[in-house]
């Protein structure tokens, strides 16, 4: 009997059904509901996050979705089509990664750790079932679309109203607290915030943030997600020691975080460490980078976005040290080939690239990104369809 096939079929998508079933197969029950997360691309504004900067992502169509029931004792039972181990947690309890969670439950720690946070907010327990469609270690933020539906999903089950921006924030703290990992607040915002046919503007002090309409289809262009099948995670430790370098440069220049750079001559003038030099050449001119990117979409000049990309790759590159050689070789295949600009994008050191490129030679761009990874023997690349779509939603 297919418990939950009924909730699938309100939505009218196979996903839900889908979900709704195997949650009757894990939970012997329908779920109370569907959520789902995406994930995210960022146009530009890379490490200005936690820089308290400026950044421009859209959501993806594909993302996290999560079926769940409510549960009153407490415990909440997270189980993931992609991930063996079921595991169940009291939705009372320390910080997830003070309990020193053996790998094969590492995944978990992301809903249980939001779980623990909205618990002070007023949520309890809850069934799961996960299911994912965004590739992991893509850089395309599956973490951040994971704590943001079940962050949803919570509130929706227990009756707690949150507004999205603060959500946002109580996500970003999960990930901060509860498993350990430094990001800033773009990803958790981009999947709660982002609409279809837009790029979020989010000013990541303030937390204001505006929609700008991207469409690049309409100016003849197409922008290519590559994933570079080099995986990303941000726990390696050279995301931290970035952030760190960051929060040291500012303290020697006096100012809350390098957003409040106003005179960037003066300020590298007045720093001896070449290495923080180098950040706070990149922070600086990526804000800039935003803002005249928020520019050229409104104006509608689209192809001029190419040249913002192009120098905000150079700037992670060889500024903020944080690309690697499939991202390198990607973005130069890809502007050989004819693309109008490229660049890696997410934390670094592994995940995606974006490349703008007119439609026309969309193909040609992708044969030749293809036939560079060839030419060294690497994982071929991925390519997925980026089409600028709606942020989390319920869905039955
Ligand atoms: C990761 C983090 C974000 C942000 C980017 C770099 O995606 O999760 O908070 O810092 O890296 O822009």
């Amino acid at each position: 009997e297919a418990f939950g096939a009924e909730v699938g079929a309100e939505m009218g998508t196979e996903m839900g059904a889908e979900i709704g079933e195997a949650f009757g197969a894990a939970f012997g029950r329908a779920p109370d509901g569907v959520w789902h997360a995406p994930g995210r691309v960022n146009l530009i504004g890379e490490h200005t996050d936690y820089n308290d900067g400026l950044v421009l992502p859209f959501a993806l169509s594909r993302g996290v979705t999560v079926a769940a029931a409510r549960r009153d004792d407490g415990v909440i039972d997270v189980r993931s089509r992609q991930a063996p181990t079921a595991v169940t947690a009291p939705v009372d309890g320390p910080p997830v990664v003070s309990e020193g969670w053996p790998a094969d439950r590492a995944w978990a720690a992301y809903p249980v750790g939001v779980a623990r946070v909205l618990r002070e907010h007023g949520t309890g327990g809850a069934s799961l079932l996960i299911d994912s469609d965004l590739p992991q270690g893509a850089g395309l933020s599956s973490s951040a679309a994971l704590e943001c539906a079940t962050a949803l999903a919570l509130c929706d089950l227990h009756g707690v109203e949150i507004d999205r921006p603060a959500l946002a924030r109580l996500a970003q703290r999960a990930e901060n607290e509860q498993a350990g990992i430094p990001c800033g607040l773009m990803d958790q915002s981009a999947s709660l915030l982002c609409t279809a046919g837009h790029a979020l503007m989010l000013d990541c002090r303030s937390g204001l943030s505006s929609q700008v309409p991207f469409d690049p289809a309409a100016a003849g262009l197409t922008l290519l997600v590559v994933d570079t099948r080099a995986s990303h995670a941000l726990g390696g430790g050279e995301y931290g020691r970035r952030r760190a370098e960051c929060e040291e440069a500012a303290s020697l220049l006096g100012v809350d975080a390098l957003r409040d750079v106003k005179d960037l001559a003066a300020a590298l003038g007045s720093l001896k460490d070449p290495v923080l030099r180098r950040r706070v050449q990149h922070v600086v001119t990526e804000n800039h980078r935003v803002e005249a990117t928020v520019g050229l979409l409104r104006a509608g000049a689209l192809p001029e976005f190419g040249a913002m990309l192009n120098a905000s790759h150079l700037s992670l590159r060889d500024q903020f040290e944080v690309s690697w050689p499939e991202a390198d070789a990607t973005v130069d295949a890809a502007l050989r080939a004819g693309a109008r600009g490229g660049r890696m994008i997410g934390g670094g050191f592994g995940g995606s690239v974006i490349v703008l490129a007119p439609a026309a030679r969309a193909e040609r761009v992708g044969e030749a990104v293809t036939a560079a990874y060839e030419k060294r023997g690497w994982t071929p690349p991925r390519f997925l369809e980026a089409v600028p779509s709606d942020g989390a939603r319920r869905l039955g």
